[in-house]
């Protein structure tokens, strides 16, 4: 067993560090107070291709592999978690369907201008009646009587990205008596009619992630847009999933570590009763609780990044090891900024400081890709043998 990252991932890493703690850093408070959209550090990031880190680079990507995507969302997420939803979004929900379903001219089309960061992609599974029951979902979408395109008729909520995105990946049902077996998924483009832009979502963290609903009303979208077959959309919106909540897991490390980091550092300047609190056993064993969870998450993460080629080279599902990343990395980041905002006392509650936000920041990781008590089921089940 080898833990070291190879060159390229090392030197991945790296940038993106280096890129988080110039560019995003000193503005991350700035626009989660504003709420703005960072249009010019995403456009940034585009360019220095971390919008398309697993894209074959025939497609415009980087194309590292998923332990890559994971360190990137470590480093962008450790300097302000919306930039790194805004990232994650692109790179996985809406590419990885796209490459992983889609033809070569679909990949050429819709991933290659995304993968660059020129335009914004968006996933939109989630209904204002099926959040976690993914399933139930509403959306119609009918073939004409030519057969040459689908009307698509419905609503998607809390969709990462929709204000500001171009295409949208899109489920919707074509058969609604076959349930989860009766939704099929389509490229949808925001430049043509029947697509509209829902009211947005005010959010008590990652708040310059911008969210809100879309809705289409009788969107004509041609049939060379229906990604995979007809019927087989459930599965590419599990499938997808199972490579985003790598990356949500690793946002979550992100977050947890700056938290930690923090901390540790406040810890050793802070001096209350005659020394630094940094020399207080209870304080102590906060560090070193914290420290145990961060290292743990981080190696859970890696190791479902890790796994993800591997899984599919030889035909199995990676949705354990994902959720399992998931589950942890999300409990252990809202456990540390926990503990971050008591070691920093009144300052951990004082807006002057980060750590509130990394606090605010931590819970979204628990809820959306799938919240924890979601996680758990898919775990039990598989482990029991259910699915
Ligand atoms: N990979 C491939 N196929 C899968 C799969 C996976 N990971 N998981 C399920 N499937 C398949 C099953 O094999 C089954 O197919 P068959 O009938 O052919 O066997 C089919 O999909 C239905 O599966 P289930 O019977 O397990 O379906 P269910 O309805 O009982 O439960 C669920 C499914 C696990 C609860 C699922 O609905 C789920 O994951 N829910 C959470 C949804 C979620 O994560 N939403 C977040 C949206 S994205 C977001 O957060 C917004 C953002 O912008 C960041």
């Amino acid at each position: 067993m080898d833990f070291a990252l190879t060159e390229e991932q090392e030197m991945i890493r790296d940038a993106a560090r280096e890129f988080a703690q110039k560019e995003i850093a000193p503005v991350a408070a700035r626009f989660d107070e504003t709420g703005e959209f960072p249009a010019e550090t995403i456009r940034k990031a585009g360019e220095l291709g971390f919008m398309g880190i697993e894209v074959p680079e025939e497609f415009g990507g980087a194309g590292l592999d998923a332990v890559g995507y994971a360190l990137l969302m470590e480093e962008i997420a450790a300097a302000d978690a919306a930039h790194s939803t805004i990232i994650s979004v692109n790179n996985s929900l809406y590419s990885n369907g796209i490459l992983e379903f889609g033809t070569t001219e679909q990949k050429q089309k819709y991933v290659t201008p995304v993968a660059s960061g020129e335009v914004i992609g968006a996933y939109a599974l989630t209904e204002p009646q099926s959040g976690s029951d993914a399933g139930n979902m509403r959306t119609r979408a009918a073939l004409s009587d030519d057969g040459t395109h689908y009307v698509i008729t419905g609503k998607k909520s809390w969709i990462t990205s929709g204000p500001v995105a171009r295409y949208f990946v899109v489920f919707a049902t074509t058969d609604p008596s076959a349930g989860a077996k009766g939704i099929t998924a389509f490229v949808i483009d925001a430049e043509r009619d029947g697509f509209r832009r829902g009211k947005g979502e005010p959010k008590l963290g990652i708040r310059a992630s911008a969210t809100c609903e879309i809705e289409l009303e009788d969107y004509r979208c041609p049939v060379e847009d229906r990604l995979g077959s007809e019927g087989q959309g459930f599965r590419i919106a599990m499938t997808v999933l199972d490579a985003g909540r790598i990356g949500i897991a690793a946002q979550a490390v992100g977050i947890a570590r700056a938290a930690y980091e923090a901390s540790l550092e406040y810890v050793r300047e802070r001096q209350a009763f005659g020394q630094p609190i940094g020399g207080f056993q209870m304080i102590q064993a906060k560090i070193a609780d914290m420290k145990m969870r961060l290292e743990a998450a981080r190696l859970l993460t890696l190791r479902a990044a890790w796994n993800k080629s591997r899984a599919k080279a030889a035909g199995l599902r990676n949705t354990t090891e994902a959720c399992c990343a998931k589950l942890f990395a999300s409990e252990a980041a809202m456990f540390i900024t926990h503990q971050a905002v008591q070691i920093h006392g009144g300052m951990g509650y004082s807006r002057e400081m980060p750590v509130e936000r990394y606090f605010r920041d931590a819970k979204i990781t628990e809820i959306y890709e799938g919240t924890s008590e979601i996680q758990r089921l898919v775990i039990a089940r598989g482990e029991i043998g259910l699915r």
